[in-house]
């Protein structure tokens, strides 16, 4: 049943053991894919793009090889877009070499032609030892951007998030198959020692690594969208990469009968497809909560009562979190912008102006992030 929707018992969401090599012909990606952060911080990687040949498509093959030519096109087209900053050149057009072969793999795997966290994260991965356990000790990214190991960092602990929820997601599967009695959903503490900031420096991630998620939909930075050069005249507009387009909590909150605002709902069209119709079939199969508030059962509704508390929490560590890397981070990078002689850390960028109040995904980050918090608490169902 999970593997039909492209779920694995073991990995979740997450591809597992992702490629990390496409074929042969298609090594003028891969070059560029690999020296990315170099390309990027060195302004060459734009004339580096212009030089690449357009290739075919139709070598691909099978699931893996797509889902690694979308990460790396992804990679270099945000790098491509984003290489000068936020101001003046943004690039409002992406070049048909890179534009065309991106919308036709991005057609094949029903994925939106931008980075998405099925890219940055999902199939973003490898072990650096192969028989070794996926710890953080034991793995790294495939494609990466400017960020160094803040960046490598934030990759990774999404992932052991992504790989936290798998127990979860299993028996959330089983429940809503056999409406059974009792739920368990990991607790936020089991996720929580994955959030430790040891990985991330708040101001590279401020700096220098949001920018590159970025995308070209409610983003005062780029208002008309992208043209991608042989595939549409008009300029088209996507949302930015966001953990929001993660399936993990759309399947929890769709068990236990949470509504989403419009933004939320419009990630899933930034899944993969079959998690897509994962979220779709939950959505279509189960009323938990009405197999709750029926049973009249004062157990059961307390069990079900602790899994939407235990999403509140989440979603309230959350809050935390981008209060962290966000709020504080931006003050001090204005403060820093103040008073120049300030002291910036080693590898302070110019943090981009069109982020501060927005999510890279262009929600406004913390109304929406308390009006879900909210929400979820709503979902309580009382004696
Ligand atoms: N969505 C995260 C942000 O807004 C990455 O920075």
């Amino acid at each position: 049943a999970l593997s039909s929707f492209q779920v694995s018992e073991e990995f979740g969401f997450l591809l597992p053991d992702p490629l990390t090599e496409l074929p042969a012909p298609y090594g003028p990606w891969m070059d560029l894919a690999h020296e990315l952060p170099q390309l990027i911080t060195s302004h060459q990687l734009r004339s580096r793009v212009h030089q690449m040949p357009q290739l075919s498509t139709q070598h691909l093959q099978g699931r893996e090889e797509l889902h690694l030519a979308h990460l790396v096109l992804s990679f270099i087209t945000m790098g491509y877009v984003w290489q000068e900053g936020e101001e003046a050149d943004a690039a409002p057009v992406l070049p048909r070499n890179l534009a065309v072969p991106y919308w036709e793999v991005s057609q094949a795997l029903g994925l939106p032609p931008i980075l998405s966290h099925a890219d940055f994260v999902l199939a973003n991965w490898r072990r650096k030892d192969p028989n070794g356990p996926l710890e953080i000790e034991n793995l790294d990214t495939i494609i990466t951007l400017p960020g160094g190991e803040s960046l490598r960092g934030f990759i990774l602990v999404t992932l052991l998030v992504e790989k936290a929820a798998v127990p979860g997601i299993k028996q959330l599967v089983l429940h809503a198959a056999a409406h059974l009695t009792v739920l368990g959903l990991p607790s936020t503490s089991d996720l929580t020692h994955l959030f430790l900031l040891d990985y991330v420096d708040p101001e590279v991630f401020y700096s220098v690594i949001r920018i590159f998620l970025s995308g070209w939909k409610d983003n005062p930075a780029m208002p008309h969208g992208l043209i991608y050069e042989g595939v549409s005249p008009e300029p088209l507009a996507f949302s930015g990469g966001s953990a929001a387009q993660s399936t993990v909590l759309h399947a929890f909150d769709e068990l236990l009968g949470i509504c989403h605002p419009a933004f939320l709902h419009r990630m899933r069209d930034y899944m993969p497809r079959p998690h897509r119709a994962f979220v779709q079939e939950l959505r279509g199969a189960v009323s938990l909560r009405q197999h709750v508030l029926s049973s009249g059962d004062a157990r059961l509704r307390a069990a079900f009562n602790r899994c939407v508390g235990a999403l509140t929490d989440f979603r309230s560590l959350h809050i935390a979190i981008v209060t962290k890397y966000i709020a504080i981070a931006a003050a001090r990078a204005r403060a820093r912008r103040a008073q120049p002689s300030a002291r910036a850390g080693p590898s302070a960028g110019k943090p981009p102006a069109a982020l501060e109040g927005k999510g890279t995904g262009g929600s406004h980050i913390f109304s929406f992030l308390k009006s879900i918090r909210d929400t979820t608490r709503e979902g309580m169902i009382s004696a």
